[in-house]
């Protein structure tokens, strides 16, 4: 400590705000929105429920969840002049890197979001266009990626089938819906929808905090999630369990890899910050995983794999000692690709669940006029000196 600061990296022991929101307690395994447990709106409700819930505090009556819906349906198609910022982008874009320009570029669209002063109302409409509008971005951001004519949204499905629709219908082809898959993906988003103080919800709060819009916010927010160390671990499961499948599928000699420490390789999709006895969303995934691949008929040796990875973790004693156990991003992967999601998608889907918590969050933080956020630090550089002329360096 120097004065009056305490340094406290990676604000491993800081809270920032007082939330409403999420409730998590890391060694319970619990986690609540808005104090429903996961397992009962994983199992029970919808991805577009869950958002209303996160967003205005309340489980919607079925009018207000009805109208809500409709209000999303109707915003769902994005200015015919993002396809122009879309086609400016090479195929081999990373889609986390168009979703964060694309959110970006809605101040543009919409200029009156850039208004800290906006009206309920208006904040509201400003919400409603970012949960219709990141749908088609992402699908659009998935088409980019493949070369394929981009698919606009059909008004007569529900959320999640219409994203389906956009990201594999073709010109020339309709996009059949199939509720298993439908079903798991309203679960994955749901379970994906907010996480308290995360590394990206805090970046969207700490913009959030000097008054920029929503859709700034949100757009650094899918920045933060980006890093494999966060969101872009659910893709890097998947890279490294193709990896061990590749190399012969003998786990122990990737834990071996793990718990080297001259060797940089991280058993992705383990370890948790808050989670240090499990993390309640694996547990859901993994079983999720188990019925939609039966479901689908599908066996992805992978998943085999997978379970012989968190078996021979949970009892070694590395990760037994550190409390590193399968979190959200483990099992994830293996659903989306059963869903027919490509890798480079994953992360945007994590995008896609956590837009209603980043929403909830930022609004929170707006309603609440919470200061702008400045840590202080503790300086370790030189001490005062004179300047030296270039001649006596
Ligand atoms: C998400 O915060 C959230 O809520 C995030 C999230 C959300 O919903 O928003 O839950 C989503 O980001 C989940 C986490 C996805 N990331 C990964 O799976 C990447 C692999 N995991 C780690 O990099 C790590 O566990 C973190 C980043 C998740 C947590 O990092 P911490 O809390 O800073 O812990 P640490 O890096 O200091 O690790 C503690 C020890 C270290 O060993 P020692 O230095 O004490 O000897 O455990 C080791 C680490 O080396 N360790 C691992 C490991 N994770 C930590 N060793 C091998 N493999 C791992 N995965």
């Amino acid at each position: 400590e120097s004065g009056f600061v305490t340094l406290d990296p990676g604000y491993k022991n800081t809270g920032a705000t007082q939330s409403a929101i999420t409730f998590l307690d890391g060694e319970e395994g619990i986690l609540r929105y808005r104090g429903y447990p996961i397992e009962q709106l994983a199992e029970k409700s919808s991805f577009i429920e869950v958002a209303y819930l996160l967003i205005y505090g309340s489980l919607p009556t079925a009018q207000e969840l009805e109208d809500f819906s409709n209000r999303i349906k109707r915003h769902t198609l994005v200015n015919e002049d993002m396809r122009k910022i879309l086609d400016g982008f090479p195929y081999t874009a990373h889609p986390m890197g168009i979703l964060s320009a694309l959110v970006s570029s809605l101040t543009a669209f919409y200029p009156e979001s850039l208004n800290p002063n906006q009206t309920k109302d208006e904040v509201d409409l400003t919400i409603v266009r970012l949960l219709a509008k990141i749908s088609t971005i992402a699908a659009w951001s998935y088409k980019n990626s493949i070369g394929h004519p981009v698919i606009y949204p059909k008004n007569s499905l529900d959320y999640c089938s219409n994203f389906m629709h956009m990201m594999f219908a073709y010109p020339t082809e309709t996009y059949e819906v199939n509720p298993i898959v439908i079903d798991a993906l309203n679960k994955l988003l749901i379970l994906h929808a907010d996480h308290e103080q995360n590394c990206s919800t805090s970046t969207v709060r700490l913009v959030g905090s000097a008054n920029a819009s929503l859709y700034s916010s949100v757009s650094a927010g899918i920045s933060a999630l980006w890093g494999p160390l966060h969101g872009g671990a659910n893709q890097a499961v998947i890279e490294m369990l193709e990896e061990i499948k590749a190399d012969g599928g003998d786990s122990k000699k990737f834990i071996a890899k793990a718990k080297d420490k001259n060797d940089p390789f991280r058993l992705m999709g383990f370890g948790h910050r808050v989670y240090k006895n499990f993390d309640p969303r694996a547990k859901i995934i993994k079983k999720s995983a188990d019925d939609v691949l039966s479901a689908l008929g599908i066996k992805d040796p992978i998943l085999d794999i997978a379970k012989e990875l968190e078996e021979a973790a949970l009892t070694d004693p590395y990760f037994v000692d550190r409390k590193l156990y399968p979190n959200v991003d483990f099992y994830s992967g293996i659903i989306y690709q059963a869903l027919g999601i490509p890798t480079n998608m994953f992360t945007v889907m994590f995008a896609l669940g956590r837009m209603p918590g980043w929403i909830a969050q930022w609004k929170e933080l707006r309603e609440n006029k919470e200061p702008i956020g400045r840590p202080r630090q503790i300086y370790v550089g030189e001490k005062e000196r004179d300047y030296v002329s270039i001649e006596k360096r």
